[in-house]
């Protein structure tokens, strides 16, 4: 029951971590580009990120949890010898490279959102987006016994 739990909680997490930066950057990012305003991604920001947030910290313990079912005690993790745990590092490393991409436009560029930053911005979103997208891709593989 808690694995059937963990599962719904994770996919649900990622419907709105993975869901709002396809809004954001298919439907916001553009129209802010065009018109050169960086308000539309400001306000769109204030509205999404509390829910955002615990999303994607709930991927992370959701991710970690569900791993360590798969792995007790973590032991036949580290060797590799399967699609499983190859497939759980690269998610690992890809959430790393979110968290590390979110907080440097956090904390160093959305505080000074002008017309000019805005398009270190829009990298910023589109590698989000991204990376969003090859976990749900990583994670539907887990599910689906592999992508090949
Ligand atoms: C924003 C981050 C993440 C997103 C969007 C995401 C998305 C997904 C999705 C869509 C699934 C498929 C669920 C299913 O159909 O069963 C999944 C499964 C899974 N994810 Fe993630 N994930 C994220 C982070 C993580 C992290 C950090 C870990 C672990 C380190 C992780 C571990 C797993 C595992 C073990 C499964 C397989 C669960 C199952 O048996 O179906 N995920 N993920």
């Amino acid at each position: 029951m808690l694995f059937k739990i963990l599962v719904i909680v994770h996919t649900l997490g990622a419907t709105v971590w993975t869901g709002g930066h396809l809004v954001l950057a298919v439907m916001v990012l553009p129209k802010a580009l065009k018109s050169c305003n960086p308000a539309l991604i400001h306000n769109f920001e204030e509205s999404f990120e509390p829910l955002g947030l615990t999303a994607l910290v709930l991927q992370g313990i959701t991710g970690l949890w569900l791993t360590w079912i798969y792995f007790p005690g973590l032991q036949d993790f580290w060797k590799f010898d399967g699609f499983l745990s190859t497939y759980i590092a690269i998610k690992l490393g890809l959430l790393l490279l979110t968290l590390g991409l979110a907080i440097h436009a956090r904390f160093f560029i959305i505080p000074r959102l002008y017309q000019e930053t805005l398009n270190s911005l829009a990298y910023h979103i589109v590698g989000v987006t991204t990376l969003a997208v090859l976990l749900v891709i990583l994670g539907a593989g887990i599910r689906l016994g592999g992508l090949t």
